[in-house]
């Protein structure tokens, strides 16, 4: 703009609102204008402690760290006035296990989502509740990434740690409580702990009582878009004290938020590190079987329903293994090595000249909820390529989204049409890949900042700024053109596919045999 005033008067007149997504890899915070564009965005990484194979565990002080000095960032980044924003919002990795004493001083590393060692407690609590009534109560099975198992895996292996905890937290609830000095939980986030009853929104007495776990460590439970406090003097970094911090939601939660994804109908297919369909339900809808998982969403009062794979791990892990030259020719020419290995698939025909591939290289959690699977490669010949590999290993990785999607249909959740989010998302080879396969069309959002601007929707109704989450996402969130099914490749996939769903049963022996192996 050229005219110095006229910046000046707009920029006095618009509200901001500050979403921070606490990842895995990183903390990511975005400043937004209340109109969703995104004015200024700051990254801090931070490590991942893996102290035994198949552990995983943060420190909760990196993530307080990175939020503090990233919201700095793009606060003086932007050269907005802290007291211009009125809200902020937080979403987090799910999951985790933070453990407080009663100072609010931190017990022990956070115990994270991806970390494995919980499977003899989760066949305690099992075994404890009764699977069906375990799923009726918490809507989930005991699987080991939620909390559940990780509060019993403290208290049997390190009860001195566990005697003197008086608060149980999740990632980004620790957070928020360094933000506001209160203790808060929320719904979305509380539905991957194994201890909320999802139906009723509320903490499970019978859950708790029967795992001994007493209701006092736990915090008293919000809806996502409540403000849960302020901004403290002391945490008053650059916000400015006395600015509203919203209760907050899950990573998928927000996303759902940041993509429009929260009335009855839509849906969010990432294909990234991992592999999530999303559907919005208003009611709550639980898959008996606990192939996938049922959470509470953002939205007051309603649910999701979504599959969470590690699929999206098997392209990496072929890029790594074998792709190093297009690694390098990307390094040349500038580009994401992920383009050119998508122009090389795009050379094999679809069915990659009759190959398969079972993408479970660290098992699976939905729908197989086995940590035993392995992938595979099935009908390799001598005629076989890289790229016909690397096409069955990308059409490996979108059957499994597909049989994720066939769960949601039988539960009568699937939508018709698909958002396609995270890295595959914003490849149109992946993405008509995904619109053949599922017949149906497929968009993009055009609002790239998914849960860090989901987080912020959540913030400004907080705050006021925006009466509910339906009304800001219809006001903030824009589409890009779908991309359509070609009913003719469609058929095709659905030849493959059908194969594709025989695969694992007939190996699912041979896959436990062999974790047996030395
Ligand atoms: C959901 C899940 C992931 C984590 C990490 O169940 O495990 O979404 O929150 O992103």
């Amino acid at each position: 703009m050229d005219n110095g005033f006229a910046e000046s008067e707009g920029m006095r007149n618009l509200k901001y609102l500050l979403g921070i997504d606490l990842g895995t890899s990183g903390t990511k915070t975005v400043l937004f204008e209340e109109t969703g564009r995104a004015v200024a965005s700051k990254t801090i990484e931070y490590p991942l402690y893996q102290p035994k194979n198949g552990w995983a565990e943060q420190e909760p002080e990196d993530w307080w760290n990175a939020a503090r000095d990233t919201v700095k960032a793009v606060i003086a980044k932007s050269g907005v006035k802290p007291e211009d924003v009125k809200g902020v919002g937080i979403s987090g990795q799910m999951h985790g296990l933070v453990l407080l004493d009663r100072e609010g001083r931190v017990l022990r590393r956070s115990i994270l989502w991806c970390d494995g060692r919980t499977q003899e407690e989760c066949d305690e609590i099992t075994q404890t509740i009764g699977k069906e009534r375990l799923i009726e109560l918490s809507a989930n099975p005991a699987l080991t990434g939620f909390t559940a198992g990780k509060i019993l895996w403290v208290r049997k292996h390190e009860p001195e740690a566990y005697e003197k905890a008086a608060h149980i937290l999740l990632p980004k609830d620790y957070v928020r409580y360094r933000l506001t000095g209160e203790y808060a939980a929320e719904m979305s986030d509380a539905s991957g702990t194994n201890l909320l009853d999802v139906s009723h929104r509320c903490w499970s007495e019978e859950i708790l009582e029967k795992l001994h776990i007493d209701k006092n460590l736990l915090p008293p439970l919000l809806e996502s878009s409540d403000p849960a406090g302020r901004v403290t003097a002391e945490a008053a970094a650059a916000t400015g004290e006395g600015t509203v911090v919203a209760a907050g939601g899950g990573d998928n939660a927000c996303a759902a938020v940041g993509t429009g994804v929260v009335t009855e109908g839509r849906a969010f297919t990432t294909i990234g590190t991992s592999g999530v369909v999303f559907a919005h339900s208003d009611r709550v809808q639980i898959d008996p079987a606990g192939r996938v998982h049922t959470f509470c969403a953002a939205v007051p009062g309603a649910y999701t329903v979504m599959s969470c794979t590690l699929a999206g791990l098997s392209l990496k892990w072929y890029r790594d293994t074998f792709c190093q030259a297009e690694c390098q020719a990307a390094k040349e020419m500038g580009v994401d090595p992920y383009v050119l290995l998508n122009e090389e698939a795009a050379q094999s025909p679809l069915g990659a000249n009759r190959l398969l591939f079972l993408p479970y290289l660290m098992g699976e959690r939905s729908p197989l909820l086995d940590s035993n699977a392995r992938g595979a490669f099935v009908g390799l010949s001598a005629i076989h390529t890289r790229r016909d590999m690397l096409r069955a290993v990308m059409e490996g990785v979108m059957y499994s989204q597909r049989q994720n999607l066939d769960v949601l249909r039988g539960m009568k959740v699937a939508p018709d049409a698909m958002l396609a989010c995270g890295g595959g998302g914003t490849s149109p080879f992946w993405r008509q890949m995904m619109a053949d396969m599922f017949q149906m069309p497929v968009r993009t959002v055009a609002n790239r900042e998914g849960p860090a601007l989901g987080a912020a929707i959540l913030a400004g109704v907080a705050c006021g700024v925006y009466e509910d989450i339906p009304s800001a996402c219809e006001k903030v969130i824009r589409l890009n053109e779908a991309q359509q099914p070609d009913p003719e490749r469609g058929a095709q996939y659905e030849r493959y596919y059908r194969l594709y769903e025989k695969l694992y049963p007939a190996m699912k022996e041979s896959f436990a045999e062999l974790s047996r192996l030395d």
